[in-house]
Parts: C-alpha cells; sequence; structure tokens
C-alpha cells in the first residue's frame, strides 16, 4: 500500500470515527496483587449444564419491590448490563397473570377446534416433526415504557425501569398456518381463541390474517427448549405484536368468527386516548429506542465514550437511530448493529467525547415504513396521561457536570398521570 492510499484510508476512518483519541479516558490501573496465584491451581471440572461466572451475579432482571404479589406482574430485562442484541433466556423479562405453571412435556397437548373440517390434537413430538422455521424476534410487553406516564418523572429511572420489558431470542417453531391448513378452516372462520395453560386460563383474540401470515408455535429458544416462565414447552410467538397476545404454555385454539372478549383483553391492554375514546386490540408496538449507556443512574468520566443502546420496530425494520447530544435541538446518524433484521432488536452506536459539560441526550428510531417515535408533547396530544400502555416517546438522560446521570424526561403542565394504586402489579409491572 502506498502512503497516498494509507492517508486516504486513515482520513476515511476518522470521518467514520474508527480512530479516536481516548483523551482522559482510561485509567492506568496496576495489576492486582494475588492475580497469578490462579494460574497455580487446578480450574474446576467439566459440568453437564453451563453457568456463569460468580463474579457476574448482579446481572438479574429488576423486580419492583412494590409488587403485591410475585405470581402476576412482571419484571425488567437488565438492559444496560447486556451486549449484542440476543437477550440470555434467563434474562428474558417475564409477564405472568397466574405464575408459572410446571408442565410436564409427556402430559402436553394442544387441541386446535372450532371452525374446522379436522380438530386435532398435537403432542409435542408431533410438532417437532413438522417443518420448523427459527427467526429472532423481540418480544415487547405492551405496558413496556409506563414509567413515561409518571408526571413529575422518576428521578429513579434506570434503562432497566425504563424499557426493560422487551427482550429478542431466536425462536423456533412451526408455523401455524401449517397447523390450521392441516385442520382445515371452515368458511366464515375470521378469528382464533388461543389459550394458556397457565392458573389465569389466559385467552386472547387473534386475527386469522396475521396467524396465516408469520406467526409461530414455538418450542425452542435460544437453541434450547424455552424456558418455563417464557411458556415451556409450547407458547405462540406473534411478531412484532405486543407480548401479551404471544400466549404462553398454549393448550387450545379455538376457530371462529368472533373474537371472544376475554377479561384478559378487555379489562387490560385497551388503551385511553387523550379525546377520551377507548380502544381495544391495539396489537402493533410503534418504534422505540433506549439508550443504554450512558443511561439512568450512571456514572460516567470526561472524554471518549461509545453511546450504545436498542432500538425497534413492531412494523418491520429499524432504518435509522438518531442521536441528539443537545436536549434535541440537532440530530446526528448513529451505526447499527448487526444490519437490521425485521422485528428484531438492533443495536445502535455513536461515538462521541465529552467536554463535562451538563447535556442532555436522547436517540429516536425510524422504521422502513416512515414511523418514528414522538417526543412527550406529542405523545400525551395522542395518548391520555393515565393509560398504561404503548408508550414510546423519545427517552432523554441528563448528565450533571460531576458526569451522574440522570432521568431527563421533562415535567409536563396539566394534571399528574394517574397510575394504577401501588402494587397493583400490570403489565408495567411496578405502578
Ligand atoms: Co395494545
Amino acid at each position: 500500500m502506498n502512503r497516498r492510499k494509507l492517508l486516504q484510508l486513515l482520513s476515511k476512518g476518522a470521518a467514520a470515527g474508527a480512530f479516536v483519541k481516548l483523551s482522559g479516558g482510561l485509567a492506568q490501573s496496576k495489576i492486582p496483587q494475588g492475580a497469578t496465584d490462579i494460574m497455580k491451581v487446578l480450574g474446576t471440572t467439566l459440568r453437564e449444564y453451563g453457568e456463569r461466572s460468580e463474579f457476574e451475579k448482579d446481572v438479574i432482571r429488576y423486580i419492583s419491590p412494590n409488587l403485591r404479589s410475585r405470581h402476576t406482574g412482571a419484571d425488567f430485562s437488565p438492559l444496560e448490563k447486556l451486549d449484542g442484541v440476543i437477550t440470555p433466556s434467563s434474562l428474558h423479562f417475564e409477564r405472568h397473570h397466574g405464575g408459572v405453571p410446571n408442565v410436564n412435556p409427556a402430559d402436553y397437548r394442544l387441541v386446535i377446534h372450532g371452525m374446522v373440517e379436522r380438530p386435532l390434537m398435537f403432542t409435542l413430538q408431533d410438532l417437532k416433526r413438522l417443518p420448523s422455521v427459527t427467526r429472532t424476534y423481540f418480544i415487547e410487553c405492551a405496558g413496556n415504557g409506563q414509567n413515561g406516564y409518571r408526571n413529575p418523572p422518576d428521578m429513579t429511572l434506570t434503562a432497566t425501569r425504563s424499557r426493560g420489558l422487551v427482550s429478542n431470542s431466536s425462536w423456533t417453531g412451526v408455523p401455524l398456518s401449517i397447523l390450521l391448513k392441516e385442520a382445515g378452516l371452515k368458511e366464515g372462520a375470521r378469528w382464533l381463541i388461543p389459550e394458556g395453560q397457565d392458573a389465569a386460563a389466559y385467552t386472547r383474540s387473534l386475527p386469522l390474517e396475521k396467524a396465516l401470515d408469520d406467526v409461530l408455535v414455538a418450542y425452542a429458544q435460544n437453541g434450547e427448549a424455552i424456558r418455563p416462565e417464557q411458556g415451556y414447552p409450547v407458547r405462540l410467538v406473534v411478531p412484532g405484536w405486543e407480548g401479551s397476545i404471544q400466549v404462553k404454555w398454549l393448550r387450545r385454539i379455538q376457530v371462529t368468527d368472533t373474537p371472544v372478549m376475554s377479561k384478559d383483553e378487555t379489562s387490560e391492554y385497551t388503551d385511553v386516548m387523550a379525546d377520551g375514546k377507548i380502544y381495544a386490540f391495539t396489537w402493533v408496538m410503534d418504534p422505540e429506542s433506549i439508550i443504554t449507556y450512558p443511561s439512568g443512574l450512571q456514572q460516567i468520566s470526561r472524554g471518549f465514550h461509545e453511546i450504545r443502546g436498542l432500538a425497534w420496530s413492531g412494523h418491520g425494520r429499524i432504518r435509522r437511530v438518531e442521536i441528539s447530544l443537545d436536549g434535541g435541538k440537532t440530530w446526528k446518524q448513529a451505526s447499527l448493529e448487526p444490519a437490521p433484521d425485521a422485528l428484531s432488536v438492533v443495536r445502535f452506536k455513536y461515538n462521541w467525547v465529552w467536554d463535562g459539560r451538563e447535556t442532555v441526550i436522547m436517540s429516536r428510531a425510524w422504521d422502513e415504513k416512515g414511523n418514528t417515535q414522538p417526543t412527550q408533547e406529542e405523545f400525551f396530544a395522542k395518548w391520555a396521561r393515565n393509560n398504561r400502555y404503548h408508550y414510546n416517546a423519545i427517552q432523554a438522560w441528563r448528565i450533571g457536570a460531576d458526569g451522574k446521570v440522570v432521568n431527563g424526561d421533562k415535567t409536563l403542565a396539566g394534571a399528574p398521570a394517574r397510575l394504577g394504586a401501588v402494587g397493583r402489579g400490570g403489565c408495567g409491572g411496578e405502578s
């Protein structure tokens, strides 16, 4: 390579932010005493099932101390402590309505009945014989972001408690369309009524059109059996739609011509709008993003930092994510990794040198359909202050001159949001 080409490459790299001066950043630490003693003892043995390092035990889901019961409610994935885009199965957020059932796969059956030519009953082995697909999809609770309804904003908010009711997994299963074809749909069939095998007999209404499109009857998560708390042995995966319709511990699907209007889609998961109208069947999750570093309650120092975060949309691929370093006045494009996949989480990154001055940082995602995230004001022009679900306004983080990071959302004029009674444990998990 000649000198000219090398210089070209270097300047290209600099433009892309590939070469950064780590000014005032990295501490010159000493080697700790005894660090090499580990090499003088034999390590542990082979073992049948892996465990993470004992030094990683603080990377756990967040369970609100306000919950009245841990059988119904939610807990949050620790977003700011994770890397990449796959959520470890053990840290996938939870949302239950009647605890986690202990289903023995030998006794497991899935029944498809109602408006079909041939009612069918499948064992787990039957399902596993059928053509399978593996896809990476996010699952997001309809109540994700619910802390954004608080006014004034919660100053103890972390990235986990802001948006940790989203997780992203590789799901394997059989397309529901194959099972429905096998059963044979009768004339007039329009809806499916999936029911879970939990103590709440959790039941929803799923339009046939979506079921025939991309819904999976899934039995594996990240390469192994689905975790009990995510629906072992079989759950629905309904890509891009709110988590609450992705029925876990799936035991029965009734084919009908009308929705069932179950308790799980009338007492919950309906939306109150600013004009007083209430909508049911709001399934698609609008685009969202969250900066996970630096984020609430973290502490940073002057100098270089890679701003990192996650973005996703229930409408399709994320097209771009923008970062503001000046409280929303100007926006710059972040890089995305890996190449965005439809209905899957993508990671965004932006190289930044913090000059030590107080500022507010934010991110906003755009999807391939042109949807983006509203500001707080725009969001509440449409949605009622006392709604519980589908919050996707831009999350801001304020960085103080001391490097402390706190919730940067604004206090809005007007009546404060009314959240559910403390400990009710709705989808938001900690209201
Ligand atoms: Co909804």
